[in-house]
């Protein structure tokens, strides 16, 4: 089956979370499943200065008022299109914002001209290929599947992933004409959302089959309390709606191999990882090793819960624990954290920005991966945990729920406890997770156990991508009943 994924974000070439992982481990993990897949990217520097012996597959004069070309090429093991457009993509600074931290004010140009592309790419643009399937991600992708719906040959299938539904892509409706759509796509059938237009919204609504990052959060997002206002949407046809449980790059995240460990270690020799954790701590400026050391490796927003984890610094030091934190976003939570470092010196400490291989370092040094998320779709970083034996101490929420068995009395009696939960939203329980995962780490001979269960896990793209793979087949199959 000749499938196109149609993304914003591709592992290794470009990446600001979890969206980049999953794209970029989908095509490797599907092609077991007799799946091709092919991925169309935006052409940001980032992927141009990447790109090597790409062939130009198509000219495009006018793409939304600029011309543009779509490169054909092989990157990293993935087969990708590139769309070679200076004028929309050749900017410095993220994907989505520009180096002064503001959102780029043509974003919804640039990314129906990427749902755009995928949608023509459906439809026969390049001559020899035609995928059957469009397989759409979150909002940048969003109007791919409103393209197939109102174009000319609708008999192409489309799936939309929801990786965030926090993030709609939602625009004014002075922007509909300029979309190339037919005047009655701008309804509750089609883009229109509260007047304006969402992306998101587009998708999930035109998509032939709609699915999220985990079964848990499928079934939250049907709720007014996650749904934030899709939930009606999504009732309307929870029949085509299913949440396929992310996995991870298994070869890309292996601590007996992991390059930028300091010591590589397995299952059988979990005490090795005091070397990785001792290279955390100078990295970081702690003052020993002594205890449990907790990280932290995440955007700073809301979403993740990290004024919650602010609220309870203090009392995390005074159970004499230390925590290491890595990442980047709101500026009031990266201020938190340096004057939770400022009172607590060698105990607390934080690197802002974005660094892949000290996110390796730290699941494999650390004690546990403090996750204290509002909401979370799927979550990969209590994934790597798991693998790497830094054991996950995560809120009772979507894909987390899904992922992390806590270690209360009847899991750890039954042996089957790889981490330890709390409830959502409350800075109580996430101090009180913090005090119950100190006590569990002071009996050595069990926390060992947590740990090498936890690597134990199952976290491979294996069952997932058989998921996706039977949701593609399916719905060519409904496209063969339909014609006949
Ligand atoms: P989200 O996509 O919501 O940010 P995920 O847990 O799905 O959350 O994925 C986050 C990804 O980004 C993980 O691969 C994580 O290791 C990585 N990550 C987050 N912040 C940083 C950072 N500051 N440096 C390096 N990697 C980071
Ligand atoms: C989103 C979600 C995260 C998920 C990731 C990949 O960024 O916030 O939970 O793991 O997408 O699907």
């Amino acid at each position: 089956i000749e499938v196109l994924s149609v993304a914003s974000e591709l592992y290794p070439l470009i990446k600001t979370g979890g969206l980049a992982d999953v794209t970029g481990a989908l095509p490797g993990a599907l092609a077991h499943n007799d799946i091709n897949m092919r991925t169309l990217v935006p052409g940001y520097p980032a992927v141009m200065n990447k790109l090597t012996g790409g062939r130009v597959v198509a000219e495009i004069a006018d793409l939304f008022g600029v011309p543009a070309k779509l490169i054909a090429g092989r990157v990293a093991g993935v087969d990708i299109i590139v769309i070679d457009a200076p004028a929309l993509y050749d900017r410095p600074g993220n994907p989505y914002v520009s180096p002064d931290g503001w959102d780029w004010s043509d974003n919804w140009k640039r990314f129906a001209a990427l749902s755009w592309v995928g949608a023509e790419l459906g439809q026969g643009l390049v001559e020899g290929y035609h995928p059957q399937i469009i397989h759409a991600h979150d909002w940048q992708g969003g109007l791919a599947p409103a393209y197939i719906k109102y174009g000319p040959s609708d008999r192409v299938k489309t799936v939309m992933t929801i990786h965030n539904i926090a993030f709609k892509g939602f625009f004014g409706p002075e922007i509909f004409s300029q979309l190339r759509l037919p005047p009655h796509a701008f309804g509750v059938n089609g883009v229109e959302y509260y007047g304006g237009i969402s992306y998101l919204k587009s998708g999930m609504e035109c998509a032939d089959f709609v699915t999220t990052v985990s079964p848990n959060y499928a079934d939250e997002i049907r709720t007014p309390a996650f749904g934030m206002g899709l939930e009606g949407l999504l009732n309307g046809r929870a029949d085509t709606v299913m949440g396929i449980l992310n996995g991870i790059d298994i070869a890309a995240w292996d601590p007996a191999t992991d390059k930028a460990l300091a010591q590589p270690y397995g299952i059988n020799n979990v005490h090795l990882r005091r070397a990785n954790k001792l290279a955390v701590a100078e990295r970081f400026g702690l003052d020993g090793i002594d205890g449990p050391l907790f990280c932290v490796v995440s955007r700073l927003t809301d979403q993740k819960g990290m004024d919650l984890l602010l609220q309870i610094v203090d009392g995390l030091v005074d159970l004499g624990a230390r925590l290491a934190v890595l990442g980047s976003g709101e500026g009031y939570l990266e201020d938190g954290f340096r004057h939770a470092w400022a009172r607590h010196p060698g105990k607390v400490s934080i690197i802002t920005g974005y660094n892949e291989e000290l996110s390796h370092l730290m699941q494999g040094g650390c004690d546990a991966i403090l996750i204290p998320s509002r909401f979370e779709p799927c979550g990969l970083t209590q994934l790597y945990g798991l693998r790497y034996g830094c054991v996950p101490v995560v809120s009772r929420i979507g894909g987390l729920a899904d992922t992390v068995i806590d270690a209360n009395p009847a899991a750890i009696a039954a042996e089957v406890a790889t981490g330890v939960m709390f409830d959502a939203n409350s800075a109580h329980a996430l101090y009180e997770a913090i005090r119950r995962t100190v006590r569990l780490f002071a009996d050595d001979k069990l926390w060992k156990k947590i740990q090498r269960r936890g690597m134990k896990s199952d976290v491979s793209w294996e069952a997932s991508a058989a998921r996706y793979a039977g949701l593609y087949a399916t719905l060519i199959g409904q496209k063969i009943d339909d014609s006949s």
